[in-house]
């Protein structure tokens, strides 16, 4: 199965100027992959989510990775302050939406209800679903269980037949800008995990074939451990993909240059 790498940008960086700056950056790093003619290739696929009002400039400096929002709206249209919907995004270039990150789980108090119906409308307008899922503490709480329940509630009632447009992102939060690591066996038992928690809600081939990516403080030095763990299909990555030296380290580790 191919690689994902996805670049959550979060709330960065400051400027409109400094996002273009940081996509060419990212382009050429992608360029000088490609021109050795080794990460081009159907091995990764590479996604950049920047902020709301950088997707339409941002967009057109992309050429080797497609465009990814950091969220949408589960509404078209309306009375909506604030909001943004799957179709204003679609008309930007937008392939790929991240969903329930537990950031906004966190402070904007995304319910699963609500990611449950980000999701449906977001497969029902055609775009790539990543949804985030992960516990807070290992110790404290049955993290599987809370893992199972995020699957099953943000999942409720999707389509089979969508499964091919999802994609989830294990992002333990206590691993999320803490330069804390899963251990490579924990991450393969809880792929596992998910894969079976899956297997229940979509069915066996879905839940071979839906990538599941690693996040939280992955960086240059510790991707290659995280893409090595048996089934991995790839990462979502914050702090680092702001770094285009960075960047450059992971995308080669996918691309084994
Ligand atoms: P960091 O890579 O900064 O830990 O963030 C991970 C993340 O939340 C990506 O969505």
């Amino acid at each position: 199965m191919r690689k994902i790498i996805i670049a959550n940008w979060k709330l960065n960086p400051a400027t409109l100027a400094a996002a273009q700056l940081l996509a060419r950056r990212i382009e050429k790093v992608l360029a000088l992959i490609s021109s050795k003619r080794l990460g081009r290739s159907k091995k990764a696929e590479m996604v950049i989510a920047p902020p709301f009002p950088f997707l339409l400039e941002v967009g057109r400096i992309l050429r080797r990775s497609s465009l990814g929002a950091q969220d949408v709206f589960w509404e078209e249209k309306g009375a909506y302050t604030g909001a943004v919907s799957p179709l204003m995004l679609r008309s930007l270039g937008v392939r790929y939406v991240i969903v329930g990150h537990s950031e906004r789980r966190d402070f904007a108090h995304e319910t699963d209800a609500e990611i449950n119906g980000k999701i449906r409308s977001a497969l029902a307008k055609g775009f790539f679903v990543v949804l985030c899922v992960g516990e807070k503490d290992r110790k404290k709480e049955n993290f599987e269980r809370f893992v199972k329940q995020e699957l099953l509630l943000d999942f409720q009632g999707i389509p089979k037949k969508y499964s091919k447009k999802i994609i989830i992102a294990y992002e333990p939060i206590w691993a999320i800008g803490t330069g804390k690591t899963v251990r490579s066996s924990d991450l393969y038992e809880m792929v596992m995990y998910i894969r079976r928690v899956l297997f229940d809600i979509f069915g066996k081939k879905a839940a071979h074939s839906i990538p599941v990516l690693y996040g939280g403080s992955v960086n240059a030095k510790n991707a290659n451990i995280f893409l090595e763990v048996d089934g991995v299909n790839g990462l979502l990555v914050g702090g680092a993909s702001l770094d285009p030296e960075e960047f450059l380290g992971i995308v080669k580790s996918v691309s084994g240059v």
